[in-house]
Order: C-alpha cells, then sequence, then structure tokens
C-alpha cells in the first residue's frame, strides 16, 4: 500500500511541477449558451460596422501575381495547387462590379469597407507605376465616400507582383524596399481621403501556409526560412509605417497591421505532452507577434526545427491600433511523430464549419483579451464562417457579435467590427466551395443575393 502511494504521489508530482511550470492550467474556456441571452448586446455610439474583402479574391483580372502563377503549378504528385484544378478568373468582377457593391454594402447598413489594393495591377513591372490603377482605387475610395462608407485599405493580403516573387520577396530582408515604395505611391494620392491604413494581413498565417505547410505560394516547407519571412514582415510593416508617417498627411492616418489570433489549444487538458506542444506552436504563431509589437523582440522557435531571436527595436512604437482577425482555435493532440505531432485538429464536441476548424465564439473573448496586451484600440477587421448550407451563418453572427460585445463591456478598447466577407470569393487554395460571404454569388451570372443567416448581421448592425 505504502509503495503504491509513493508510487501515486511521484507520479503526481512529475505531472504537476513541470503544469505549474508551463503556467497554463486553465482549461479551455466554453461558455453555457443555454444560459446566455444573445440578444443581451451593446455597442457604443461611434461603433464601426464594416464588411471585408481582399482583391485577388474579388477583383478578378490577375495575371502577374504570385497566386496567378500558382494556379498554373502542380505539386510533385501532379495534383493541381488549387483544389479542383480551379483558377481564380474573373472572380467576382468587383473591379468592375464595384458599384453595385457599394450599393450591397448601403443595404446591409455598414459604414466601414476594408479591402486590399493590388501591388500587381499597380506596379505590373518593377519600377513602373500604372497611373490607371491608381485611378481605380482613387474613383472607388470616391464612391465609397459618397455613399457614406470610410475605406480601410490593406496594402498586402497575401498576393504580390510575380517580379516580386522572382527577387525572392520577403525572404530576402533587402526586398523590404520594394514594398515600402509601394505603398507609398497608393498613399500619397489617397491619404487625403483613406484614414485606416492596414500594412500587412495575417503574416503568420501567410508565412505558415506558403513556407512551412508548402500549400501557398511559393509552396517552400522550410521552417528556418518561414521563421525569418516572418520576421522580415514584421520589420517590414515597421518600415511602411515609418515611411508613410514621414509624409504629408502622415500624422491624420491610422496605420496598423492585421493579426489572426487563431488559439493552439491542447486537445486534452489534463496529457501534459499535449499541453507543451500546444503551448510551443501557440507562442510561435500569436507569441511572435505579441513579443514583436509589446517589447520589440522576435522570437520563433520550435525543438529540433528552428530557433531565431531578432530586434525590432520600433516595433511597438509602430502601430496606431491593431486589426485583429478572428474565427476559431485548433488542437494539438501529442504524437511522438512530429509530422502527426503538428497536424492541428478540431477542437472535440464543437459545431464543425465547412472550413477545418469549428464556431468557438469564446475564443474570440479570449483573442480580444490576448491582444489587449498591446495596449492599442482594437479594430476587427475579419471574422465569418464557410458555411454554403446557410445553417449555421446567423447563430454565427449572433454568438461572435455576443462575445465581442461581452468584451468591449468587460473594458477592452474594441472600436470596429468588419465581416469577412461581403460575398462569397476565391478563398485561395481552396478555390470556390468555400462560402464565406454575407451575399451569395453566382458565378456564372455574377448575381448577388443576400442570404438568410446574413439578415442578422444587417439587424445587428441596424440596430447599433
Ligand atoms: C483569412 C484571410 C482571408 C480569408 C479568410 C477566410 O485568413 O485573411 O483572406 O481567406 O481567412
Amino acid at each position: 500500500m505504502k509503495t503504491t502511494l509513493r508510487i501515486l504521489a511521484f507520479l503526481a508530482l512529475i505531472y504537476l511541477i513541470p503544469t505549474a511550470y508551463l503556467n497554463y492550467t486553465e482549461p479551455v474556456e466554453h461558455w453555457d449558451w443555454d444560459e446566455i441571452n444573445l440578444d443581451d448586446i451593446s455597442y457604443p455610439e461611434n461603433f464601426i460596422w464594416g464588411v471585408a474583402s481582399a482583391a485577388h479574391q474579388v477583383e478578378g483580372g490577375h495575371t502577374s501575381n504570385n497566386w496567378a502563377d500558382w494556379e498554373n503549378q502542380v505539386d510533385k504528385d501532379g495534383n493541381p495547387r488549387i483544389a479542383r484544378g480551379e483558377k481564380c478568373g474573373v472572380a467576382c468582377d468587383h473591379w468592375n462590379l464595384y458599384p453595385q457593391d457599394i450599393k450591397l454594402m448601403k443595404e446591409l447598413g455598414v459604414t466601414s469597407y476594408r479591402f486590399s489594393v493590388s501591388w500587381s495591377k499597380i506596379m505590373p513591372t518593377e519600377g513602373v507605376v500604372d497611373t490607371s490603377a491608381i485611378q481605380h482605387y482613387s474613383d472607388m475610395v470616391d464612391s465609397l465616400l459618397a455613399a457614406g462608407i470610410e475605406p480601410m485599405i490593406t496594402l498586402h493580403h497575401f498576393c504580390h507582383p510575380m517580379w516580386f516573387e522572382e527577387k525572392g520577396a520577403f525572404e530576402k530582408e533587402e526586398n523590404i524596399s520594394d514594398f515600402v515604395e509601394f505603398s507609398k505611391h497608393i498613399f500619397l494620392p489617397l491619404n487625403d481621403r483613406v484614414k485606416y491604413w492596414c500594412t500587412l494581413n495575417e503574416p503568420a498565417v501567410f508565412v505558415i501556409a506558403a513556407y512551412f505547410d508548402g500549400n501557398f505560394p511559393p509552396g517552400k516547407q522550410d521552417p528556418k526560412l518561414a521563421a525569418e519571412v516572418l520576421k522580415n514582415m514584421y520589420l517590414a510593416h515597421v518600415k511602411v509605417y515609418e515611411s508613410l508617417k514621414r509624409f504629408e498627411g502622415g500624422e491624420r492616418a491610422q496605420i496598423g497591421i492585421v493579426k489572426n489570433m487563431h488559439q493552439i489549444d491542447p486537445m486534452n487538458d489534463w496529457n501534459l505532452f499535449d499541453r507543451l506542444l500546444s503551448r510551443t506552436v501557440n507562442k510561435g504563431f500569436n507569441g511572435s507577434f505579441i513579443g514583436t509589437f509589446t517589447e520589440g523582440k522576435y522570437k520563433f522557435s520550435f525543438p529540433t526545427l528552428v530557433d531565431l531571436e531578432a530586434e525590432i527595436p520600433n516595433a511597438p512604437y509602430s502601430l496606431d491600433f491593431v486589426g485583429l482577425n478572428y474565427y476559431s482555435h485548433n488542437a494539438m493532440d501529442f504524437s511522438p511523430d512530429l509530422d502527426e505531432a503538428l497536424k492541428t485538429r478540431m477542437y472535440p464536441g464543437e459545431l464543425e464549419t465547412d472550413m477545418d476548424y469549428t464556431m468557438y465564439p469564446e475564443g474570440f473573448y479570449r483573442a480580444i483579451k490576448e491582444i489587449s496586451v498591446l495596449n492599442k484600440p482594437i479594430i476587427i477587421t475579419e471574422n465569418g464562417v464557410a458555411d454554403m448550407d446557410d445553417d449555421m451563418r446567423g447563430e454565427f453572427i449572433k454568438k461572435y457579435l455576443y462575445a465581442v460585445s461581452k468584451a468591449i463591456e468587460d473594458g477592452y478598447d474594441v472600436r470596429g467590427y468588419h465581416y469577412w466577407s461581403l460575398m462569397d470569393n476565391f478563398e485561395w487554395d481552396l478555390g470556390y466551395d468555400e462560402r464565406f460571404g454575407l451575399y451569395e454569388v453566382d458565378f456564372e451570372t455574377q448575381k448577388r443575393t443576400l442570404r438568410e443567416g446574413s439578415k442578422e448581421y444587417q439587424r445587428i448592425v441596424k440596430a447599433n
């Protein structure tokens, strides 16, 4: 008996000491939704309500960027890079149809539109600016303002010109100056009318997909390079911020970066290995961002794969706001086989969306809390659900917006919210089957139809 007790005590000790060390004792948070009144929400008077999109996903007509090139490639087994071998093509033809799309925004009642500008259309060849592309965005900004909608521009949303890709894009620190130069060409003609600027969209998502998993261009699988590219992208943000701030109107501009705070949680709260693994991955994905923008210290490490540290001392002074994208979390299930261990999985017991993540509104509150350590105003720049059958969109909207409202009530400084997306569009390597739109798009006829579930958003926007 004594021996058994001793063994048990010993086992408890080797479990508890590292658990305490991990400083991660709270179980993954879940709320009791049956006890929650989803109509119990309130938003400040000047809260920004908006919708979001990105150039490559909606505009159509991209011929010379990294994604246009990627869709013509196959992987090492001869499979197409985009699901079902799809091509982006004219997408939603938003380039031509934006006047009618602005009417859709009016119909929703939103007062802000986050969109990205296409670097490859503005600078199709290195050093050459196509003034007609600048004029296009300038006209679009005027139309938005005339409709009472505030434009918010993203400078880099997962795509860049082929000439930049061929030079090694953000793999090389010396290429950052190209991005700074491009930013100037669009900022100068528009900043008299555009107040909100996002430099880069979700660098960590982009880098994991493009340099770790290899399912975004350039399709590399190189953890060390991934860590380097991420560092360069954070540095690029700082350089663009500093450069734009020096121009006339720079002070008035509100410039931020967009971070997806997707949490990586342990599959099993009580499994020490799951915890250790999820904590390590979470530190790389989210911690590297927080460290950079709070202390100027970038760190990305994973035992045996990568360990990179760098100082970006000005990073904490390079944000007028932070853009927060939030969709969900994933779980880690430890395995001694590294490839198996690094697979992210859906958290059990939660409702699955059409993407490989679940509905997890509690995580939205957590994400707001986590990013609030930056001490900057938070603008939600993306949140939405892939739901082809439209059977969870309404519930998604109500629950996620409940979580944001709770966070505001608890004192977190959230200034605005943009739903992803205004309409169905080209979902990167997954192609056209992921339906994120408030409006359903018939890609044959370009007809847009408001989905039933989306009316929850319209209702909440109009009521608040
Ligand atoms: C985000 C991207 C956006 C879209 C949504 C679904 O990570 O920023 O372009 O793909 O996911």
